[in-house]
């Protein structure tokens, strides 16, 4: 019976709606299991850009770093483009990630039987199943590297610098490797070593740390071949563990294949101990902001994960789990994964709240 402390940013765009549907989630949790959760529900990306003038005020991440854990719904919109990269509603999500240290992002990536059929990829392929775990290097590389304008050769000139340390490798390292020893005791590093020198470190560095994980069978591939092999063989991969950059655009390509990017939950995660930050990965969505048809299942599964990673709960995780399984297996579906191929008579066309009630309606019968 535990009483936890949840920082709550919901964000911009569809990021209240499914931040709304965690909430629930949590709670009936809570009544279910016996616990509290309390939240702190704070302010960032451009709704803080507006009340505040900034896209992260000090009072949020203070605020996260006092949290057992943080979920964050989304953020960013058209209406705060405009603005300089410094002040933009993204710096919020950067400057939480590298605020709170949270070098590793787990993002797994599942085709859930249910929904094979909104799978793009031919059904041979599609019929064997999906379930990676994507670990994305967070706080480091191109995103945090130096950057600049500048006169150059050629006139003005813009630069982004890709760099790693050891140490940065090394920690994202070991942890892929602890999470493939949990699960297959495969891992696949995806660097571009054949042109880039921080791909070179990055390699030689899982080479090395290798050795302390004799159980786990690692394997390399390049960027662009990962992500052919992705699509053409994905029932191959177990644990891919990669750079902040690579691991950003490989990731919205498994969220293709399985079928939709309304579906991926993710955990950041710090130095144990510190509080994780949970996340759909998909964004703010502007264009269906407001209209109750977002699919509310990436941030319920991101909360399941909370529970399992951040709170010590994985009972309490399975359940939530469970609760959504079941809900994909009776027909449920939010409009980003309709199935056209499918009876329109098997499957019920749900919103976001609907959708949320069907997971709550299981989730409290055990
Ligand atoms: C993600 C997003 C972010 C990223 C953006 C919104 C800054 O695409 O979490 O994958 O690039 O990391
Ligand atoms: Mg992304």
């Amino acid at each position: 019976m535990g009483d936890f402390k949840i920082a709550l940013i919901p964000g911009d765009g569809i990021g209240p709606e499914v931040s709304n549907a965690v909430r629930q989630i949590l709670d009936v949790t809570g009544s279910r299991f016996g616990h509290n959760f309390h939240y702190d529900e704070l302010l960032a990306g451009g709704i803080a850009i507006d009340a505040t003038g900034q896209p992260l005020p000090e009072a949020t991440l203070a605020g996260c770093q006092k949290s057992d854990a943080v979920f964050l719904g989304a953020v960013g919109g058209p209406q705060w483009d405009h603005l300089p990269g410094d002040s933009r509603p993204e710096k919020a999500l950067l400057g939480l990630r590298s605020g709170l240290g949270l070098y590793g992002n787990l993002r797994p990536a599942i085709l859930y039987q249910p929904l094979s059929g909104a799978c793009p990829l031919h059904p041979a392929i599609a019929e064997k199943g999906i379930d990676i775990l994507f670990v994305r290097e967070l706080t480091g590389g191109m995103y945090f590297g130096d950057n600049g304008r500048r006169e150059g050769k050629l006139g003005p000139e813009a630069y982004d610098t890709e760099a790693y340390s050891v140490l940065e490798v090394e920690r994202i390292g070991r942890m892929a490797f602890e999470l493939a020893a949990q699960r297959k005791n495969k891992l696949t590093s995806v660097d571009k070593a054949n042109v880039l020198e921080s791909s070179r470190l990055w390699r030689e560095t899982m080479i090395r740390i290798s050795k302390d994980y004799p159980g786990v069978a690692l394997d390399h591939l390049y960027v662009d071949n990962a992500s052919m092999q992705l699509i053409a063989r994905p029932d191959d991969f177990d644990v891919v563990v990669t750079t902040n950059m690579f691991g950003d655009i490989l990731s919205d390509e498994a969220a293709m294949i399985t079928g939709s990017i309304g579906m991926l939950p993710s955990a950041s995660l710090g130095a144990p101990g510190s509080p994780g930050m949970y996340e759909p990965i998909h964004g703010s969505a502007p264009d269906i902001a407001g209209q109750d048809i977002a699919n509310p299942l990436a941030s319920i599964l991101s909360a399941a994960m909370m529970l399992r990673l951040s709170l010590n709960l994985p009972k309490e995780a399975a359940a939530v789990e469970s609760a959504v399984t079941h809900v994909l297996a009776d027909g449920y579906r939010t409009r980003d994964i309709m199935d056209k191929r499918q009876a329109e008579s098997d499957l019920t066309c749900a919103g976001t709240q609907e959708m949320t009630r069907q997971v709550i309606e299981r989730l409290s019968q055990g």
